[in-house]
């Protein structure tokens, strides 16, 4: 294991198990270049204070920008340092020898990777937002197609047949889930309050109330100069976990909200439905049987669900009842977090692609629209506009359909002696009509479209 950022006081070495069971660097080197950025601004600070001179401090920098250009190169850092704070300090060591010593000045890890973490979500959240409105767009996209535009298909509550809707309000529905969620990730990232300046907990004794004031001019990326805080309080700030609970909750609302897309399709493919072919592109086969196309894209997404909640529940978790302040079960919030974007992100991206090569299957959804029950209701508001007492006319119908049910026959086949039998109000020219998607869907005026 390479040398660590403490062992002072330590006059035995660390067992090899110790070492392999703390350390972080595996999981936690995606945060290497947001702990760049606070170590370049935190150079800048002790440069103003009188602990670096220019020298030192551009000495100190140019080598953590060869560093920086590395991961850009998608340079990935062995795993023989305890985490990616000691790992950077051992390599800044390599180029500058001991002036890197003097990096650490006023700062801790417990400080940094707080702060690292918050720039990671900030910047993770910003490409999400962006792959969600992705697949915002495909699903947008396949609703407007020309022949998706007008097909109207049956509503389903408890998954019965309910009332008929356009394909593009149910499409729509999902546009409006990953909206909010949308809304939601930009909530989060421009909330983050991002501090530097807390020390292990209790402040420094370095500029301390400056310290903020100089980070914000001292960091390049103009947008993160906004999201910089005061240390407020150094307690909360080092041991505050809560946005990524937070963020994990986002991305669990997320992945509920695909898993329950991923299932309707799942439903609308099979051959019972079969309202709906997806692509080969996006199935794939079984070892045994032949004949199988499966859906298991749509099934991994509806799984993964799962996984989020799980996240979710080790980050809470992991959280309750930790005294303050920082304690190490903190570093294992880090997994979750990374592995709930991982997942969502790429949920979105293949469904985003499995989306735009949907084809639905007209004829199989038309025959389907032929339910007499899907315009019950229909059925219902026509003796209401009678004047006919709502739950009165609610009997009525259901009777009726009771009726046609026993007698296996068709309301719109009904003489129209018999119909007046259960409402006089009943008009048989006037009623037939009602069996029609188009005039269903059209006689709902509380939507705002
Ligand atoms: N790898 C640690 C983490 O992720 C960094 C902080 C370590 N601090 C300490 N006092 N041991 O939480």
């Amino acid at each position: 294991m390479a040398k660590k950022l403490w062992g002072g006081r330590f006059s035995k070495k660390t067992d090899p198990l110790v070492e392999e069971f703390t350390k972080s660097i595996q999981y936690d080197y995606k945060l290497m270049n947001f702990d760049i950025i606070g170590s370049l601004a935190h150079i800048k600070i002790l440069c103003k204070a009188g602990y670096l001179s220019s020298m030192e401090s551009s000495k100190l920098e140019n080598a953590l920008d060869s560093l920086f250009k590395k991961i850009k190169k998608g340079f990935k850092p062995p795993v023989n340092n305890e985490d990616i704070h000691t790992y950077i300090q051992n390599e800044l060591q390599k180029k500058v020898g001991d002036l890197a010593l003097k990096l650490h000045t006023a700062r801790s890890r417990n400080d940094q990777v707080v702060f690292a973490t918050k720039l990671y979500c900030y910047a993770a959240t910003g490409t999400l937002q962006k792959t969600a409105n992705s697949l915002v767009s495909a699903i947008k996209g396949l609703s407007l197609k020309k022949e998706n535009k007008d097909l109207i298909l049956p509503g389903f509550t408890h998954l019965q047949h309910a009332q008929p809707v356009y394909l593009r309000d149910y499409l729509g529905a999902y546009i409006s889930m990953l909206k909010r969620d949308i809304s939601r990730l930009e909530f989060l990232s421009t909330n983050l309050n991002i501090t530097l300046g807390a020390g292990a907990l209790a402040g420094t004794p370095i500029m301390s109330s400056k310290y903020n004031e100089n980070l914000k001019s001292y960091i390049m990326e103009e947008d993160l100069k906004g999201l910089i805080k005061p240390v407020t309080n150094s307690l909360d700030s080092v041991s505050d976990r809560d946005f990524v609970i937070e963020i994990i909750g986002v991305l669990s609302i997320v992945a509920m909200h695909l898993s329950r897309l991923a299932e309707d399709l799942i439903i609308w493919s099979t051959k019972e439905f079969d309202f709906v072919e997806i692509d080969e592109a996006f199935c794939t086969g079984s070892s045994l049987m032949p004949q199988k196309k499966n859906p298991d894209v749509l099934e991994l997404i509806r799984g993964y669900a799962g996984r989020l909640y799980g996240n979710l529940i080790s980050a809470l978790t992991m959280m309750k009842g930790l005294p303050l302040t920082y304690n190490r079960d903190m570093q294992l919030d880090k997994e979750p977090l990374f592995n709930s974007f991982e997942i969502v992100s790429s949920e979105l991206k293949v469904l985003a692609g499995l989306i735009k090569t949907l084809k639905f299957n007209k004829s199989k959804i038309e025959e389907y629209l032929e339910d007499e029950g899907l315009y019950a209701t229909d059925l219902v508001y026509y003796l209401v506009d009678k004047k006919i007492p709502f739950k009165e006319a609610h009997t009525i119908i259901g009777k009726l359909v009771r009726y046609s049910i026993d007698n296996d026959i068709q309301i719109k086949e009904l003489p129209e002696g018999l119909l007046k039998k259960f409402s006089d109000k009943f008009v048989k020219k006037e009623i037939v009509k009602l069996f029609d998607p188009l005039i269903s869907v059209k006689s709902k005026k509380s939507i705002k479209r």
